[in-house]
C-alpha cells in the first residue's frame, strides 16, 4: 500500500482552518460513520478536502468480530460512500460492538483462537468482495482478556491477516496500552506481525491509572508510546501514520506540531 506519510484523524473542528490554510498533511482519516448520510453538511466538507488531500476511511461499526450477520445496510451505505469518496483505503477495527441487535458502544477485543479466525476470515472476505479491495483492521486496545484464548494478540493478527488476505492498521498507542494493562513486551509484538501487511499506523494519548492505562485519545502521544513507534519504524519501515486525537481537540496548528514529531523521529529511523 502506498506511503502517504503523514496524516490526521479529520475532525469537525478542524474543517474551516483545513480549507483556509492548506497546511501540508500527507492524508486525512475521516470517520466513516460522520459520513454516510448524503447530502448532509459533514459530506460536503469532505468533498471540498477530499480535492486537496488524500483521503482514508476509519470505521468504527463494523463489528466484523461479532456473531451478528453483517448489517446489511451499514455494508450498502459504505460501499455507497466509497464509491463517491474513493479513498486511498478503507479500515475499521478488529473487534466486535455488539450482538443481538444490542450496541455495546465500544470496540471488544476477540478471543484469540483458531476458531476466532475461523469466524472472521469469511466475514473480512466478504466486505473485502463487496468493496473490491483489501481492507485494513486495527488491533484494539483492552482491559479484559479470554480465558479461551490460545495464542497472542499478534499471533491472531498474524495468522488472520494472512487467512483473510486483509492488511494491518497498527495502532501503537494500543500496543503499549495492551502490553502494560496484560503485561507484555511490546517489542514482541512488533516481531511477530507481519510487516508487509500493515498499511498505516495510528499514534494517540492515553491516560495511566495507577496499575492500568485508558485509551483516552484525549491528550498528547506519551513518551513511551513515542519510543515504541520509532522502534515499529525500524521493523517495519516507512508506514504511513497519523495522530488520533478525539476529545480535548486543539487547534490544527498544535496536532500539526505534534505530527511534525512523528516525522522527525521516523526520519531518524530511516536515516539510521
Ligand atoms: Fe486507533
Amino acid at each position: 500500500m502506498r506511503n502517504l506519510g503523514f496524516g490526521l484523524g479529520l475532525r469537525p473542528d478542524h474543517y474551516e482552518a483545513l480549507l483556509a490554510d492548506r497546511p501540508r498533511l500527507g492524508f486525512v482519516e475521516a470517520l466513516t460513520e460522520n459520513y454516510l448520510i448524503p447530502g448532509g453538511r459533514p459530506l460536503h466538507y469532505l468533498e471540498r478536502i477530499r480535492a486537496r488531500y488524500p483521503v482514508v476511511l476509519h470505521g468504527v461499526s463494523l463489528s466484523i468480530g461479532s456473531t451478528a450477520p453483517l448489517d446489511a445496510r451499514y455494508l450498502a451505505d459504505l460501499k455507497a460512500l466509497v464509491d463517491r469518496v474513493e479513498p486511498q483505503w478503507v479500515s475499521d477495527h478488529l473487534c466486535w460492538t455488539g450482538v443481538d441487535g444490542i450496541n455495546l458502544h465500544d470496540l471488544m477485543p476477540m478471543p484469540y483462537t483458531g476458531e476466532a479466525i475461523r469466524h472472521l476470515v469469511p466475514r473480512i472476505r466478504q466486505v473485502q468482495d463487496l468493496l473490491g479491495r483489501r481492507i485494513l483492521l486495527e488491533n484494539v486496545s483492552s482491559y479484559v482478556a479470554y480465558r479461551s484464548s490460545d495464542m497472542t494478540e499478534w499471533q491472531f493478527l498474524a495468522e488472520l491477516a494472512s487467512e483473510a488476505d486483509c492488511l494491518l492498521l497498527l495502532d501503537v498507542n494500543n500496543v503499549y496500552v495492551n502490553s502494560v494493562n496484560h503485561g507484555f513486551d511490546p517489542d514482541e509484538f512488533l516481531r511477530g506481525i507481519p510487516a508487509d501487511r500493515v498499511a498505516q499506523i495510528h499514534l494517540a494519548g492515553h491516560e495511566r491509572q495507577e496499575s492500568f492505562i485508558i485509551d483516552t485519545h484525549d491528550a498528547p502521544v506519551a513518551d513511551p508510546v513515542w519510543a515504541l513507534y520509532q522502534r515499529s519504524v525500524r521493523r517495519l519501515g516507512a508506514v504511513s501514520t497519523m495522530i488520533e486525537r478525539d476529545a480535548n481537540i486543539p487547534p490544527l496548528g498544535e496536532l500539526l506540531d505534534e505530527l511534525a514529531v512523528a516525522e522527525r523521529l521516523a526520519g531518524v529511523e530511516a536515516a539510521a
